[in-house]
């Protein structure tokens, strides 16, 4: 592994850059509390221990998704994580955050403004890009977000460039936990639920080999099922305004060549106070599909039952509700119970881990959701390659 560690770095005074991932679930506008939260919390705490000046970066949600908020809540959150205070600026460039990083005393820290607020975080290549002025206000840059390295955005890419550069603590774990899934050898289950399905589509080149299997949940599971010109109703209509039916060419591809290694769920739950069941075959819906149902459970615990390895990423419903958490508490609880090596990742994933109290018994719970299945699938990650590049100036 040729990154730093932030063993390698002077740390005492040092204005330390810290790209902290904290993105979490909200619900009616508040976060709720997260492993990432606790591994950010500690990642502080141990910077402020060595007496660095810390200012941290983050970002949650993406603009225009009503879990686009300020970072205001998370600096609290943190704070008392820490039991110490860290300062919230409404504010990421300009005078206003040079004058109190100026002002910092070595064992402080502050937080700056979402990342995403601002176009440099995606317009990496344009000259004018604030990152690369701002990156020298400080002495040395961390990366403790390996779950956002799969995006090459200003703040991962642009301040290693400029600055000694190393991996936070959990950015480490994460890179250790991701090598021993490589070279795990059985037979493979993948459960990929959630919605960030754009990014699941390197993953599928597991099915290369005749040993795994993709159990799919959650939007993946749904734009699977249109994509067998199956008619889910309400779904297919959600499908299309957010835009998902844009990959079911290539998720028709995906079916044609590894049908039969994809498990989709063979029925749903529906409903507002009370949770009702249906079974596929019952389709079209007119509701939303918010959970998996029992036979579906069933199904992929058989699947579950037979693998030397697994993966998880993402819930299989809306797991944020007790009423809909059946199909992820009851295949998480599964999957503690088994001897096979299991990676779980993702947000939401890991928050459900936390919140239904799920004893961990699984060989790694990584808080990447998108960037660990970019880096188990084999991809690049420009995150990992601009820490890579930069440590060259430190041996
Ligand atoms: C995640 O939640 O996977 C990371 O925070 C990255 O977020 P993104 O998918 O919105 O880039």
């Amino acid at each position: 592994m040729s990154i730093c560690t932030i063993d390698h770095l002077l740390l005492q005074n040092e204005k330390i850059l810290l790209r902290v991932d904290i993105n979490s679930p909200v619900v009616e506008g508040k976060i709720l509390d997260s492993p990432r939260m606790a591994e950010a919390a500690e990642m502080i705490r141990v910077l402020l221990e060595m007496k660095a000046r810390v200012i941290v970066i983050a970002h949650q949600g993406r603009k225009g998704d009503s879990d686009f908020l300020p970072l205001k809540q998370h600096a609290d959150l943190l704070s008392k994580k820490i039991g110490k205070t860290i300062q919230y600026i409404d504010d990421l460039f300009g005078e206003r955050v040079e004058y109190v990083i100026a002002g910092l005393k070595p064992g402080e820290a502050i937080m700056l403004r979402n990342v995403r607020e601002y176009d440099d975080e995606k317009d990496v290549d344009s000259k004018n890009n604030r990152y690369h002025s701002f990156s020298t206000l400080f002495d040395a840059y961390v990366n403790d977000a390996f779950s956002v390295c799969h995006r090459k955005q200003g703040s991962i890419v642009i301040p290693p460039q400029h600055l000694e550069s190393a991996m936070g603590n959990n950015f480490e774990k994460e890179l250790k936990a991701v090598e021993r899934f490589k070279e795990a050898r059985g037979k493979g289950v993948y459960l990929i639920g959630g919605s960030k399905i754009e990014d699941y589509i390197p993953l599928f080149n597991v099915l290369k080999s005749k040993n795994n299997l993709v159990l799919a949940s959650g939007v993946l599971a749904n734009v699977f099922l249109v994509a067998k010109e199956i008619d889910l109703g309400y779904e297919k209509k959600w499908i299309k305004e957010k835009g998902y039916h844009k990959l079911i060419p290539q998720l028709k591809g995906v079916l044609r060549k590894y049908g039969k290694q994809i498990i989709l769920p063979v029925d749903f739950a529906f409903g507002d106070k009370i949770r009702k069941e249906r079974k596929l075959k019952q389709a079209p819906f007119k509701e939303k599909i918010w959970d998996v149902g029992h036979d579906t459970v069933a199904l992929f615990k058989k699947h579950i039952d037979l693998a030397d390895i697994i993966f998880m990423k993402g819930p299989l419903g809306y797991s944020e509700l007790p009423l809909f958490g059946y199909g992820t508490v009851e295949i998480l609880t599964h999957i503690s119970k088994k001897k096979a090596f299991s990676l779980l990742g993702g947000g939401h994933l890991t928050t459900t881990i936390q919140h239904y109290h799920i004893p961990n018994h699984f060989s790694y719970i990584s808080t990447s959701g998108g960037a660990l299945i970019a880096a188990i699938s084999g991809e690049k990650l420009p995150g990992l390659e601009a820490l890579e590049k930069s440590t060259w100036k430190k041996f």
